[in-house]
């Protein structure tokens, strides 16, 4: 059976990108491959959080996870942290993955250029964490949004050059995947660009969020006076909006909305209001179960506990065998 790995940061409740782009995926491969599912709380440590918020937003992306209905009957889900061997290998990892090829990956320039006072080397190295985290457990699928695919293509990078630096063929290569045809990019709110928190809690949709807020958040999404000309191409604030309707809604809600587009006889208001009512109706299996989960404490250390063993036994046979590959082995 074929190895599936991913993992989403601790850095706050989760949005309907990382839904969409990840955990969605997340839910239905448990039921076909060996999972690994775990919250990436080394990976947040780039933002310096407080100690008692990375507390408490390891334990908010755990209980999302089961809330979503990742089973941990069926797949293993664990703490970044609580396996350290993933650490140990990371370390090994960047001794060939060089200074060039990590300054020129996308989401480094991204964050330098929105956060210039903290580019710490955590920063640059995060794509080598990334990987350690997939090659680790011997990965070949990794269920990603589509911010995500050239951090796949580094990890193949690594995980290749590894085998050809040791002349064994030990690593295998992962992809990015999807159950639909491409990738997921799930646009903001707030008229450009990607769902996300660095874009502000305005333009992000949370699986937690109350339907009232909902409603609020997707009303006061950005958009335009409206087309005056019939068939034209929508301008991206538009187009992001339709964008989450094709995720949310119907087939057939879209296509109405969008003949109206292209008539010029669209009426944002009520647009705006299916949008938020079919957003509404998308989140609340998982909304429902957010409270309920939470509150039970005992079954979330026992989740941590075994997902921690299983993924540490899995680790362990990988860090042994590359501390042989490497010739770290003692006589
Ligand atoms: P993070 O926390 O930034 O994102 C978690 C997942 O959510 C997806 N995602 C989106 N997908 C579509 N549209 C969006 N607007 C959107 N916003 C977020 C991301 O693509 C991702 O799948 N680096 C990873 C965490 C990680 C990881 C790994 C993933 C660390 N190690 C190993 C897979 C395998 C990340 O992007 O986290």
């Amino acid at each position: 059976m074929e190895t599936v790995v991913s993992g989403i940061r601790s850095t706050g409740k989760l949005h309907l990108g990382n839904y969409y782009g990840a955990l969605s995926n997340f839910v239905k491969m448990q039921e076909e491959y060996n999972c690994f599912f775990f919250i990436a709380d080394l990976h947040s440590l780039t933002t310096h959080p407080t100690p008692g918020d990375l507390r408490r937003t390891v334990r908010q992306v755990v209980v999302e996870y089961l809330a979503a209905g990742i089973d941990p009957e069926k797949s293993t889900i664990y703490v970044q942290s609580d396996v350290p061997q993933v650490a140990e290998l990371y370390l090994y990892m960047n001794m060939n993955a060089y200074l060039g090829e990590l300054e020129r990956a996308t989401a480094f320039k991204d964050k330098v250029r929105a956060n210039p006072d903290n580019v710490n080397a955590g920063l640059l190295t995060y794509p080598v964490l990334m990987a350690c985290d997939i090659l680790i457990h011997h990965a070949t699928k990794v269920p990603v949004g589509k911010d995500q695919e050239q951090h796949l293509e580094m990890t193949r990078t690594f995980g290749n050059r590894f085998n050809r630096l040791y002349e064994v063929d030990y690593f295998k290569e992962s992809f990015a995947f999807s159950y639909s045809d491409k990738l997921v990019k799930i646009p903001g709110l707030d008229g450009q660009g990607k769902m996300g928190k660095s874009n502000g809690d305005a333009s992000c949709v949370y699986l937690s969020d109350s339907p009232e807020i909902i409603r609020k958040k997707v009303m006061r999404a950005v958009s335009d006076s409206g087309p005056t000309i019939e068939n034209q191409p929508k301008p991206e604030s538009i187009q992001n909006l339709f964008d989450l309707m094709k995720v949310v809604s119907s087939a057939d809600t879209y296509k109405h909305f969008d003949n109206l587009y292209n008539t010029c006889a669209i009426r944002y208001g009520d647009f705006k209001k299916q949008l938020a009512e079919d957003m509404v109706l998308a989140t609340e299996p998982v909304r429902s179960r957010i409270e309920e989960i939470s509150a039970d404490e005992d079954y979330l250390s026992k989740v941590i506990k075994l997902g921690a063993e299983k993924a540490a036994a899995s680790a362990d046979r990988t860090i042994k065998d590359v501390r042989e590959i490497i010739g770290l082995k003692k006589i």
